[in-house]
């Protein structure tokens, strides 16, 4: 075997031990549910975020949203980012960013994050963020980077004519949105568990390779805190999303509220059950109004019986506009005012700017820099 031959196997060695390491970390030690918060909430930094492509619906509301303010409210520190960077992964131009992005801050304030105690900030106004790619970059492979599940995924479903570079490396770009604040925890729904991990070898491959003088680590590694929200279903009864027009808008109205329920997919049998693997569509209307109800869905069901889908309906559509109602009308008062959205952007990307600096500052004098 030659000298090359040997630094090629032992680098393979090294990649799958690599490897197994982090799969086992990641099962074992990463992921934290909501008990193990309770215990000392004020000890954790989380870091979570959206791309601003569009309106929020219901589905980001119950299976995210809801969840921030608790854990802001909890006494969690939170990190609330608008990742615009990111939108040009998928597609070739951001369209309508700056528009995008005030509704998202919209959105999130009137589901009540509060920007005294959240930093609720645009990546692309975080120079010192963006820079961590570069060393970051320098920690995984090309092999690691295209065997990325959900960027494959993505990849398959893209409408683009060409791959981009973006696409394959925005995981560590991701990376550098958690691991520049130091985030210790990332609310993640199981598509970004790939990315995660991604987060995860980066901080350990830079801990490794550039320990501070005195041997502590530069980066926490962080977990993620799966959430047990259930999925909510859109209007044909497939994932709720903004691309596939089936979703409810947070921001929509009353009547665009039951225009849109209205036309929901049901099914033939009158008699309404909660049954999601038999009865997806039903079954989602009937989950919708029992999360705005704060009841079980079985009773929800249970109650409807045999009115049919016309009677489900309009359960829903009450449900929806009751619960809602508040949200909407603060949601109403704050789009009154763009220039305080974009105040709220303003201090939050000069908190985070403040802080990727001091971190950028670390990165450079461990790796020698100065
Ligand atoms: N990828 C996330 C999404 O599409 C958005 C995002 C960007 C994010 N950077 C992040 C989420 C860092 C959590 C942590 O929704």
């Amino acid at each position: 075997m030659t000298t090359t031959d040997r630094a090629t196997t032992d680098r393979a060695t090294t990649d799958r031990a690599d490897a197994d390491r982090a799969d086992a970390e990641l099962t074992a030690t990463s992921v934290l549910t909501a008990a193990d918060l309770n215990a000392d909430p004020g000890a954790h930094r989380v870091l979570t975020g959206d791309r601003p492509t569009g309106p929020l619906h219901l589905g980001h509301y119950f299976g995210t949203l809801q969840n921030r303010v608790r854990l802001q409210d909890q006494g969690v520190e939170m990190f609330v980012l608008v990742a615009d960077y990111q939108v040009i992964t998928d597609r070739d131009v951001a369209d309508r960013l700056a528009e995008h992005t005030e509704n998202l801050v919209l959105d999130y304030l009137a589901a009540g994050l509060d920007p005294e105690r959240a930093t609720i900030f645009a990546h692309s106004a975080v120079p010192a963020l963006n820079q961590l790619l570069l060393p970051f970059l320098s920690l995984v492979s090309v092999a690691e980077l295209s065997r990325n599940p959900t960027v494959k995924d993505e990849i398959a479903h893209s409408s683009q004519a060409a791959v981009s570079g973006l696409m394959f490396t925005y995981p560590v770009h991701q990376a550098a949105d958690i691991l520049f604040c130091k985030a210790d925890l990332v609310p993640v729904g199981q598509d970004q568990l790939p990315h995660l991990e991604v987060a995860r070898t980066v901080a350990r491959r830079f801990n490794e390779r550039y320990p501070h003088a005195d041997g502590s680590a530069v980066f926490p590694r962080p977990r993620a805190l799966l959430s047990d929200a259930p999925m909510l279903l859109g209007t044909d009864g497939g994932k709720m999303s903004k691309s596939r027009g089936n979703a409810i808008p947070l921001g929509a109205d009353e009547d665009e509220t039951s225009r849109i329920i209205r036309g929901a997919k049901t099914d033939a049998e009158r008699r309404i059950t909660y049954d999601p693997t038999g009865r997806p569509e039903v079954s989602g209307l009937v989950l919708l109004a029992a999360l705005c109800q704060d009841r079980l869905p079985e009773a929800i069901a249970e109650e409807i019986g045999d009115g049919g889908a016309a009677a489900l309906k309009r359960t829903v559509t009450e449900s929806v506009n009751e619960y809602f109602r508040p949200l909407r009308a603060r949601r109403a008062e704050l789009a009154a005012d763009r220039g305080h959205l974009r105040q709220v952007l303003r201090a939050g990307a000069e908190r985070a700017n403040a802080i990727a600096d001091a971190t950028l500052a670390e990165v450079r004098e461990v790796m020698g820099a100065v």
